[in-house]
């Protein structure tokens, strides 16, 4: 295969993850499809969950040709058996497991006097319910190891709040609280927690779910002090830094790539009072 560069890896040396075991859920799209590619061509052996199987054919294909060690096997993160049951065989197989990313999110807008208490529970229960039953599933096989890493994907929008999303801030909130205590609790254990919290960056979910005509992606890129949305293999190559062992001291922290989009906007347009105040000298 004539293969692209994976980008979010370069900034890393090869070998970073060799050995180490990675589970990513909702690896097969999006931001986790470039995570698993990240380790995949670090050296890790990676195993994806997501629901549909669909969506594992991109990191499967693209591993034949690379002759990368990638799996995926078809998992709801709600469903705390399910959940406990695969991470019980996968630790078998491998035989054990190292780095565990929770990826998985579903998001749509919706104001929240229209949400429905469906869509309010699909969304608290993949993101916040998953990210909990994941952590726990796998973490007990890290706690009796010794060590482990894990990575939970938040939103700024888990403390600006966001108009729209209800459902998916409230969720990235509880995230957050969650990522900080395990960092507390499991700390002695050796394994390390963190977050990232992305803003808007290039994925088929967000432009689909969040900025789906160009007026509203305008307006949101127009937000964006750096000028414009992120990529999502920039975004992977911050994951794989905290997970890599360059980021060994790091734990509870929550690392924001949002082009600066949470900072505070100014009350003037950047520059225009400076040449004012030259006029006026
Ligand atoms: N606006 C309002 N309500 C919506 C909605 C939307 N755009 N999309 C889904 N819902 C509601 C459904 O109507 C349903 O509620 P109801 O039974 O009261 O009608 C509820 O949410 C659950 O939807 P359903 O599609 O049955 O659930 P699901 O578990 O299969 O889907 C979602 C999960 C809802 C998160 C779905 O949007 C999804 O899988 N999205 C793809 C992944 C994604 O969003 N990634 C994040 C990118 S930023």
């Amino acid at each position: 295969m004539d293969a692209p560069e994976v980008a979010a890896s370069r900034w890393l040396a090869p070998e970073t993850f060799r050995g180490v075991r990675a589970v990513v859920t909702g690896g097969g799209t999006g931001l986790g499809l470039e995570i698993s590619r990240g380790l995949c061509a670090l050296g890790a052996d990676v195993t994806i969950l997501s629901r549909n199987p669909d969506n594992h054919a991109a990191l499967l294909e693209e591993a034949g040709a690379r002759d990368w060690q990638a799996e995926a096997r078809a998992l709801d993160v709600r469903e705390p058996d399910a959940v406990h049951a695969l991470a019980r065989e996968i630790v078998a197989e491998k035989g054990g497991i190292d780095v565990l990313v929770n990826n998985a999110a579903g998001n749509f807008v919706c104001p929240a006097e229209r949400m429905s208490a469906n869509a309010w529970r699909a969304v608290l229960g993949i993101v916040l319910d998953g990210s909990f039953y994941c952590s726990r599933s796998f973490g007990r096989h890290m706690i009796q190891a010794g060590g482990g890493r894990i990575l939970n994907v938040v939103a700024t929008y888990a403390w600006t709040g966001m108009a729209g999303v209800a459902h998916s801030a409230s969720a990235k909130a509880g995230v957050l609280a969650l990522t900080r205590t395990l960092a507390a609790e499991w700390a002695p254990h050796g394994i390390r927690v963190n977050a990232i919290a992305p803003g808007p960056f290039e994925s088929e979910g967000a432009r689909g779910n969040l900025w789906p005509d160009e007026a509203t992606r305008g307006a949101v890129a127009a937000g964006i002090p750096l000028g414009r949305f992120g990529s999502a293999d920039e975004v992977a190559a911050q994951c794989l830094w905290t997970l890599s062992p360059a980021s060994a001291w790091m734990t509870g922290a929550c690392l924001v790539l949002d082009g600066g989009a949470s900072l505070a906007r100014p009350f003037w347009e950047p520059g225009t009072r400076v040449r004012r105040e030259r006029e006026q000298a």
